[in-house]
């Protein structure tokens, strides 16, 4: 069975992340959303949170699960004995960084492969920052994130204006 992971803080999901994910499970028979819960990130949504929020979205998805890590990214792929790793390409500015990780994860464990889908171009401008920013502000991100997210930010955030 060809399975493959794919990682990410997904603070929050965009509909950049469902396209990735979408087109990753017509190439793999099963693709586990990793949601990475590292101390050191300071995700704004809680992990339940993140994952439930994918989970509603990616249900119609065939062979998609989610779960989530702590710790290297290598250590949890070597643990589902996964050797091929999903990744995003927005833009050339995204590359740098992306191609670092993957070779440092390549060298900490040979096996594994990383995989870049280049984003389609509609969702390329799109990031979890932006549209946090948008949300805080009161902005419609309604096409930027899967319906749960954009549920659960509009609730959250204008909770938290009407308490000011
Ligand atoms: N469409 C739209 N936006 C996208 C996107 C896409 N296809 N792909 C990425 N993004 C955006 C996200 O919205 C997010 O935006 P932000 O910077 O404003 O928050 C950003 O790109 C990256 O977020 P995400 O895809 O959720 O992943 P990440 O970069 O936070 O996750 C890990 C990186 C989890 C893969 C990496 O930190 C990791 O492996 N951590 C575990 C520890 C480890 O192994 N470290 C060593 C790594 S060498």
């Amino acid at each position: 069975m060809a399975r493959a992971i794919y990682p990410g803080s997904f603070d929050p999901m965009t509909l950049g992340h469902l396209d990735i994910i979408r087109r990753a499970s017509k190439l793999f028979d099963e693709v586990i959303m990793a949601v990475v819960g590292n101390p050191g990130k300071s995700p704004l949504l809680p992990m339940d949170i993140r994952k439930n929020l994918i989970e509603e979205s990616v249900k119609d998805l065939r062979g998609v699960k989610v779960e989530e890590f702590q710790g290297l990214t290598v250590d949890y792929a070597k643990a589902t004995n996964t050797t091929v790793l999903i990744r995003g390409l927005r833009a050339i500015s995204d590359f740098e960084a992306e191609l670092g990780m993957a070779q440092a994860n390549k060298q900490l464990f040979p096996e594994l492969e990383t995989i870049f889908l280049m984003t389609k171009a509609e969702y390329s401008f799109i990031s979890s920052s932006t549209v946090k920013e948008i949300a805080r502000l009161g902005g419609d991100v309604s096409q930027f994130v899967p319906h749960p997210v954009n549920d659960y930010l509009r609730e959250h955030f204008s909770r938290g204006t009407k308490q000011k």
